[in-house]
């Protein structure tokens, strides 16, 4: 899914492509790397789980998980499969995220389709202010491959070095940083590093 950004080209895939399914490297992620820093029974907030929510496949309690996205046919599709509270919401409006709010917001690939600058900031400051203290922001996204700068459409592909920074620069502190090689997102374009992120309010 390495074309798409507008919603309505999300509309357009889940739409065309009814199969409920999600990235399998985030379950790998959420598994291996940020399950067992969470408090018991924690409030989740998944971003952009598409047709499927990577926590439907967990032990966490459903009824404590959110998981929000802008396409409503991804939404529909995910109506009526688990008690997980699946809403139509864009991260990068102003005040998306209730605030001191969640104890894990995972972000499930949604960050780096979105480019623009400002939505981005907004939708990091949305995020940063929906954690409660302590609470964890988990994220796994491309980034520029070492030695070379990958260009994909619609997709905002940072330098690993620069997003260290943004995320210090909006109070973010970062707990785990660890580019994952054998885990590389490909297009026709080259081939994007994989990047996992755990920081805390
Ligand atoms: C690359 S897809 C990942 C979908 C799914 N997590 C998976 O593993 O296949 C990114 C998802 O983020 C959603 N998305 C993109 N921009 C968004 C925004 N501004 N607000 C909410 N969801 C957004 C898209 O609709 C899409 O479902």
């Amino acid at each position: 899914m390495t074309d798409l950004n507008s919603l309505e080209k999300f509309n357009q895939h889940y739409k065309t492509f009814a199969k409920r399914d999600y990235e399998k490297s985030l379950n790998d992620f959420f598994t291996t790397q940020v399950q067992f820093r969470l408090p018991k029974d924690p409030v989740v907030l998944e971003l952009g789980p598409g047709s499927k929510s990577v926590f439907e496949d967990s032990d966490l309690n459903h009824k404590l998980i959110t998981a929000v996205d802008f396409s409503p046919e991804a939404i529909d599709l995910n109506r009526g499969h688990s008690s997980i509270n699946y809403q139509l919401r864009d991260i990068t409006k102003n005040h998306a995220i209730e605030e001191n709010t969640y104890d894990l917001i995972f972000d499930s690939h949604c960050l780096h389709c979105i480019e623009r600058v400002e939505d981005r900031a907004m939708s990091f400051k949305n995020i940063y202010h929906g954690l409660k203290s302590d609470g964890l922001f988990c994220a796994e996204m491309m980034v520029q491959p070492l030695g070379s700068v990958i260009n994909l459409p619609h997709k905002y592909i940072a330098n690993s070095r620069n997003l260290e920074q943004e995320l210090i620069s909006y109070g973010f502190t970062i707990k785990y940083f660890m580019i994952v090689r054998e885990l590389v997102f490909e297009s026709g374009n080259g081939v994007c590093d994989l990047l996992r992120v755990i920081c805390k309010k």
